[in-house]
């Protein structure tokens, strides 16, 4: 088996995430040291359903491990949900030559890869997202950036916001996970930071919060807000209603998915990537790779996206009473 692949393709699919160059790079290389043809597919599975490929060689990649956003383009494709779509997208890998695609991309982007390799394409994919919300890593690809964007971006606020003894309500991504929040919650020692998995929608808790600091004199309130609980301008609104403090909310958006990957980001992308060409090289398919307890491993893509995790409830508890 291990000697009957010959040509792999890689895509990027859903959100970008920085550090996603770094891995279509290591990928690309690694593969070509291990004597495959190397195929790039553009525009994620879109792309790969509209026959957008081309080859690749050492060169394709050069000067691209620095840059945010992904050098293939990305999309997020409901015709790949679908049987039809899925047969398609075999035909036209099997019609290519491709035996084996990488796929760099998030839950969703497994779930394409899972299809095809019962069309009988070995895949592999890679953790990339800036959400952190892949259950079966420790770590995804992005995440690392756009933590170090956000803080950045909160500690300008904060500097504002205790200028005019205002509240800022700050908003995170992250869609349904809080990681996002929590990391920079406890990194810009934010007083209050609200998380779908745990937040309980208690206003009144957060304007007793605030009104308490400001007796013990603090010219700042600092909340995170993830993504998933969202309606920041309103909740500005009703807590400045409440507490007669000047309160202001800044969304950070997409600014948070661009720029330059960070060491991290690019270090993991560049071993996962070659981990990933190493191991469909070696005939292996239906993989994720995952970093796990320090240690770069593969799981079965199907236990990966069967698997669950939860926000450490400790480091939770941590941030609040480091900022009370
Ligand atoms: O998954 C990354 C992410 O940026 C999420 O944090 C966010 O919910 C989503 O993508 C936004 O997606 P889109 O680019 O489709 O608006």
């Amino acid at each position: 088996m291990a000697d009957s692949i010959k040509t792999i393709g890689i895509l990027t699919s859903g959100g970008d995430a920085p550090g996603m160059n770094a891995a279509i790079r290591a990928v690309c290389r690694k593969a070509l040291v291990n004597g495959l043809k190397v195929k790039g597919i553009e525009r994620g599975y879109t792309g790969l359903l509209h026959e957008e490929i081309f080859d690749m060689d050492k060169k394709s990649v050069s000067d691209i491990i620095q840059r945010g956003g992904t050098i293939l383009g990305t999309a997020r494709c409901e015709e790949m949900r679908t049987e039809e779509g899925q047969q398609e997208a075999a035909n036209i890998l099997h019609k290519h030559g491709i035996d084996g695609i990488v796929v760099i991309g998030g839950d969703g982007s497994y779930k394409g890869a899972l299809a095809l390799s019962r069309h009988g394409i070995r895949t592999v994919g890679i953790p990339g997202t800036i959400d952190l919300d892949i259950a079966c890593t420790d770590y995804t690809i992005g995440f690392d950036t756009a933590i170090n964007t956000a803080m950045q971006a909160i500690d300008k606020v904060r500097d504002t916001s205790s200028s005019h003894e205002r509240c800022s309500i700050i908003e995170v991504m992250g869609r349904n996970a809080g990681y996002i929040a929590l990391w920079c919650g406890i990194a810009n020692g934010a007083e209050d930071i609200l998380i779908p998995e745990n937040y309980d929608y208690n206003e009144q808790r957060i304007v007793d919060n605030i009104i308490n600091n400001r007796k013990h004199g603090k010219r700042h309130h600092i909340i995170i807000n993830a993504e998933g609980i969202g309606h920041s301008t309103s909740m500005a609104r009703r807590i400045e209603a409440a507490t007669g403090i000047e309160t202001r909310a800044t969304i950070l958006g997409y600014m948070q998915r661009g720029g330059s990957p960070t060491t991290k980001d690019r270090f993991y992308a560049s071993i996962m990537g070659a981990y990933a060409a190493d191991i469909i090289a070696a005939g292996r398919t239906n993989r994720v790779v995952a970093l796990r307890k320090g240690e770069i491993v593969d799981i079965d893509i199907e236990e990966a996206l069967a698997m669950q995790k939860s926000i450490p409830e400790y480091q939770f508890q941590v941030a609040m009473e480091l900022s009370r």
